[in-house]
């Protein structure tokens, strides 16, 4: 392979804030802070991947079930007994519920400190884990509760994900291609032509690809950071996701191949709108399938799923916006009618 890992930092400005992102070598990412005190927050999945423990940290329970207030409580209350002060940092190591809940806690601990982010995933190396978004599950309802604050620094190791189970690197890699149709750059092409390597998680594939895709979100996210208007188009395939994970029960589909399902099906409804070329939908069904997503859900009730999308948190003035595409690169949000929806789900 002639691709140089290029580890260059990248630099977004976002908001008021700034985030830098590193690409060291996985020896260096757990590199202590200099001059300030730090927490490390890991969970039970991640801490065993650091064997120096010295480190003042808290090991959280793993998963979604852990995102929550209490969790947080735990992070701040190990903030105070390790004696961090406002310009103290919080270092989460993990996915993007770990993420997710570090910034969260920092955000709020005295009113605001400091974060730093090392993610573990593939989702949260290219999507969670830069943009601000933070937060916990409440009361039943996904990331009800949070901020938007952005971490100062990203340490990203690609290195970490050979041992991601492959249904999370698959679930992340659907993030990285809807970047990829969102914006015209090399990534659509480079994720065609290197398909093959990039399912083999070959290194320096890997390394170019989570850098591309980094760059396309931290694009949106420099231009609107608190989604006024264009950040909500990394919102693609997500009203449909959503619905189909909702009503699957989350058992069967994972988030990355529910978007990828519903990447599709919002393409199929704009050509059927008379907004989406046809040959841009049916190219990308193409490309979902050849990475094996699956772009059928047997056995799932239209009508439930439409009820589904009824309760998603991203309507506006009571109506469901979807994100849709015209082409490759161009985006838009719509509402869809209930019989192209329905034909769709059919
Ligand atoms: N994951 C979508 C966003 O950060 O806006």
């Amino acid at each position: 392979m002639d691709y140089p890992p290029n580890k260059k930092p990248l630099h977004f400005r976002i908001g008021e804030y700034s985030t830098k992102v590193e690409f060291p070598a996985f020896e260096d990412l757990l590199a202590p802070p200099e001059g300030v005190k730090s927490l490390w927050v890991f969970d039970q999945n991640t801490a065993p991947l650091f064997s120096s423990r010295e480190k003042a940290s808290i090991i959280l329970p793993p998963g979604e079930e852990a995102k929550t207030m209490e969790s947080v409580e735990d992070i701040l209350t190990a903030g105070i007994e390790n004696g961090l002060a406002r310009d103290g940092l919080f270092i989460g190591i993990g996915g993007g519920v770990v993420c997710d809940m570090t910034a969260f806690a920092a955000s709020i601990y005295m009113r605001g400190s400091r974060v730093i982010l090392i993610p573990t995933t593939l989702l949260a190396m290219t999507d969670a884990s830069l943009g601000g978004k933070t937060g916990v599950d409440f009361r039943g309802y996904k990331n009800m509760a949070g901020t938007f604050f952005p971490a100062e620094e990203l340490r990203i190791c690609p290195d970490l994900l050979s041992s991601l189970p492959e249904r999370d690197y698959i679930s992340g890699l659907a993030e990285v291609i809807k970047h990829a149709f969102l914006v015209k750059s090399d990534l659509f092409e480079f994720l065609e032509r290197e398909r093959e390597a990039v399912l083999l998680r070959e290194p320096q594939i890997l390394g170019r690809m989570i850098r591309e895709s980094i760059k396309v979100k931290g694009d949106f996210v420099e231009r609107d950071f608190r989604e006024q208007a264009e950040r909500a188009f990394l919102n693609f395939g997500h009203t449909f996701g959503h619905a189909l994970e909702s009503v699957s029960g989350f058992a069967g589909w994972s988030h990355g191949e529910a978007v990828a399902w519903g990447m599709d099906k919002a393409l199929k409804a704009g050509v059927l709108m008379g907004e989406t070329d046809p040959d841009y939908a049916r190219k990308v069904s193409a490309f979902l399938a050849l990475y094996g997503f699956r772009l059928e859900a047997p056995g799932i009730d239209p009508e439930a799923l439409i009820n589904a999308m009824g309760k998603d948190k991203k309507k506006r003035e009571g109506k469901i916006m979807f994100v849709l595409q015209k082409e490759y690169g161009k985006t838009f949000q719509s509402e869809i009618p209930r019989d192209i929806l329905q034909k769709v789900l059919a």
